[in-house]
């Protein structure tokens, strides 16, 4: 075969192999603008299906679309040259059956050429994993704290609090990890399960609300920079645009209405003869 590219991009195996070794930094992105930032220093984007609440300011990530996360799957691979970029499979894509996922999947792949999907469900969705790992699909897996399945547990709240429920977060996280997964999200989960899953799975855990003992950690770039309006506890706000940009938007409302912008350097004079 033939070789098209001189920058390697990281890759699904990449990440597999990096289990107990330097940490993985991911962060979501779902526009080319902020995957080229993001790109310069982590090693996985995801383009997760938050942008639904983030992008669209919907209340959960139901309504997301097949259509939407390709289109934005396809913005943040033109943006980015270097990360692996994960894209979100969205609710309803891949759970009615393994043909159904493998489909959804292909379509993914294909029309974005991004490195790998995500999606959500342990132990119920083990045999669906193995079926696309087996066929080339890299599966980033999802365990605690599944938004998708919002309306069955009714809230976004943290998971395994109780050490009764121990049991079944491990077994999801041990069932997709048999299943082929490269890595998994373990989302809002009780800081010592995190820390005993990532000891017992051999594949790399990436934590949001987990645990520093993860193999990796994500969050969603709009609450770490200060934009979203509500954040959950276990987003740390790495900077607060917020102010900035409201600052810079009244600015500008401020100079169109008095007629100080566009001033003489933003506009175009003749060409002189
Ligand atoms: O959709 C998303 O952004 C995610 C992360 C929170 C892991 O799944």
């Amino acid at each position: 075969m033939s070789v098209q590219q001189d920058i390697r991009r990281l890759t699904a195996p990449d990440i597999r192999a990096r289990k107990n070794g330097d940490p993985i930094v991911m962060l979501t992105s779902y526009h080319a603008h902020t995957a080229r930032l993001v790109d310069k220093y982590c090693d996985v984007i995801l383009v997760g299906d938050s942008l639904g609440m983030v992008m669209h300011g919907l209340e959960t990530t139901i309504p997301v679309t097949l259509d939407m996360m390709i289109l934005q799957g396809h913005a943040v691979m033109r943006g980015s040259k270097q990360a692996l970029v994960v894209v979100d499979m969205p609710f309803g894509s891949y759970e009615q059956s393994r043909e159904q996922a493998f489909a959804s999947c292909a379509r993914v792949l294909k029309e974005t050429t991004c490195g790998a999907v995500k999606l959500e469900g342990g132990v119920r969705m083990a045999e669906t994993i193995r079926f696309l790992a087996e066929r080339g699909v890299p599966v980033m897996a999802h365990v605690g704290l599944t938004p998708q399945a919002i309306n069955t547990i009714g809230s976004f709240k943290a998971q395994g609090r109780d050490e009764a429920d121990w049991g079944r977060i491990e077994e999801d996280a041990k069932a997709v990890a048999e299943a082929g997964a490269f890595s998994v999200v373990i989302e809002a989960v009780a800081e010592p399960l995190a820390r005993k899953i990532t000891g017992q799975i051999a594949i790399p855990t990436i934590g949001i609300g987990a645990s520093p003992a993860c193999d990796g950690q994500v969050l969603v770039l709009e609450d770490m920079l200060g934009l979203s309006p509500r954040v959950p506890k276990f987003v740390k706000r790495y900077g607060d645009l917020g102010p900035g940009i409201e600052a810079a938007i009244r600015g500008y409302a401020e100079e169109v209405r008095s007629r100080a912008f566009p001033g003489p350097d933003h506009v175009y004079g003749m060409r002189k003869k």
